[in-house]
């Protein structure tokens, strides 16, 4: 893969945002001919990406998806990723929870690999978590059900199996060759990232429509166009220049490094990915008193955007379910510390504009606190495989896990 080096960075504390970077070579060849100093180009070599696949983990958060294309997403993913699969699909009358399992138990024997795939509403899982005093993912005494939350258990995964890096791709895309670009993206941006404490997120070239007989390759998603306005006038608004900088405020596909994924504070369902820039500002912006004053110190956090060749060709889940990611994506900015009253005051606009309130009222949305607050070798010690189930070669996870 070659892609570009960012054309500029956004500054903001100990926090870097690049600008976008571009891929320019799927493929770009053998290693030898290429000196990657002092070019605007970084050549990316297989054996490298071979090197960051083997740390990564990749996360598919589901719900009642179609499994045909949680097959092509599959196959999308570099062979030597981790797959972590965490459902919140329905299991009655018919139980689509155990039709992912068969898919994915015959994938990995067929392609000889390891997988794993838990259900968010396991009731052991919520044991665990209560008895370890990580409540903040709970809604009474089950998981509670969003997105983030899938992902959450995703990384806490990775992390009992000692993975650096996680990524995560949604299980309705069409095109299982954006999947394999996404990840090589994500291994790539790993590669060039300055810091240990690292975020990858993906901006789509184009997210084709059918408009009427033909395709319109638009730019922008409706709701990610709005939401990085928002996230960009608060940067602004603290750095005193006006910036366009955040391309990426709602990349489902985005990756992280364990080190950094640990120490956030997440918000629940749809406004994780613009919540995860939010509370990387709140917490290394030197805005706000912050948790982690080491990291400020020394290595910072450094955010990478990265565009793909690919198109993004997703399920078009209707307006209701945009309508309420725009709520979601705006509430979590509206109610950070970060945000100031007259952006606070345009958001209630904006929603009431789009409908998607109907007072001028905002609730703030539930927010999950950093999983290193965890104790990792307790819940390996506490899950059994009537709850994770691994298909593979168990044998080399086995020394974290202990049923
Ligand atoms: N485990 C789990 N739990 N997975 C869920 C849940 C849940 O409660 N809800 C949704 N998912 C899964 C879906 O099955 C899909 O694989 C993925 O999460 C994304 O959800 P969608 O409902 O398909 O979202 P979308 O395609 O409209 O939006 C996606 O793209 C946006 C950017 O355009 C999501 O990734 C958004 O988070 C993202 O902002």
């Amino acid at each position: 893969m070659k892609l570009d080096f960012p054309r500029y960075i956004e500054r903001i504390g100990a926090v870097n945002i690049n600008s976008i970077q571009k891929v320019y070579e799927l493929d770009s060849g053998k290693s030898e001919e290429y000196h990657n100093t002092y070019r605007t180009i970084r050549k990316i070599n297989d054996e490298e990406l071979l090197d960051i696949f083997n740390k990564l983990a990749i996360i598919i958060p589901i719900k009642d998806e179609k499994l045909k294309l949680l097959e092509g997403v599959l196959s999308g993913i570099p062979h030597d990723c981790l797959v972590i699969i965490v459902s919140n699909s329905q299991r009655y009358p018919i139980d689509r929870f155990k039709m992912e399992c068969d898919i994915l138990q015959q994938f990995t024997r067929f392609v000889d690999r390891d997988a794993i795939i838990i259900h968010q509403k396991d009731p052991v899982l919520a044991d665990i978590f209560r008895d370890l005093e990580y409540t903040s993912i709970l809604d009474g005494d089950i998981v509670r059900d969003g997105k983030a939350e899938g992902m959450i258990i995703g990384m806490i995964i990775a992390k009992m199996l000692n993975k650096e890096y996680v990524g995560f791709v949604d299980a309705d895309n069409y095109v299982p060759g954006a999947i394999n670009e996404y990840i090589k993206i994500f291994g790539s941006g790993i590669l060039m990232s300055q810091s240990p404490y690292s975020m990858i997120r993906i901006s789509w070239l184009y997210k084709p429509k059918i408009v009427g007989k033909s395709f319109y390759f638009a730019k922008w998603g409706r709701i990610s166009d709005v939401t990085n306005r928002y996230l960009n006038e608060v940067i602004s608004y603290h750095t005193g220049f006006e910036t366009e900088i955040i391309k990426t405020a709602n990349a489902g596909e985005h990756a992280l490094s364990m080190k950094l994924a640990e120490l956030l504070t997440y918000s629940s369902g749809y406004s994780i990915e613009p919540y995860e820039i939010v509370n990387i500002i709140e917490e290394f912006g030197c805005i706000l008193p912050s948790k982690y004053p080491d990291v400020i110190q020394k290595e910072g956090v450094e955010i990478l955007q990265i565009e793909t060749q690919n198109p993004h060709i997703h399920e078009d889940k209707g307006n209701e379910h945009l309508s309420r990611m725009l709520k979601e994506s705006l509430s979590c900015i509206y109610f950070s510390k970060i945000c100031n009253k007259s952006i606070r005051w345009k958001i209630i606009k904006e929603l009431r504009s789009a409908k998607a309130i109907t007072h001028d009222q905002l609730s703030p949305l539930p927010t999950i606190k950093p999983f290193n607050t965890i104790d990792i070798q307790k819940f390996a010690n506490r899950i059994g495989d009537s709850t994770i189930r691994f298909y593979g070669n168990m044998e080399r996870y086995i020394k974290y896990y202990t049923v």
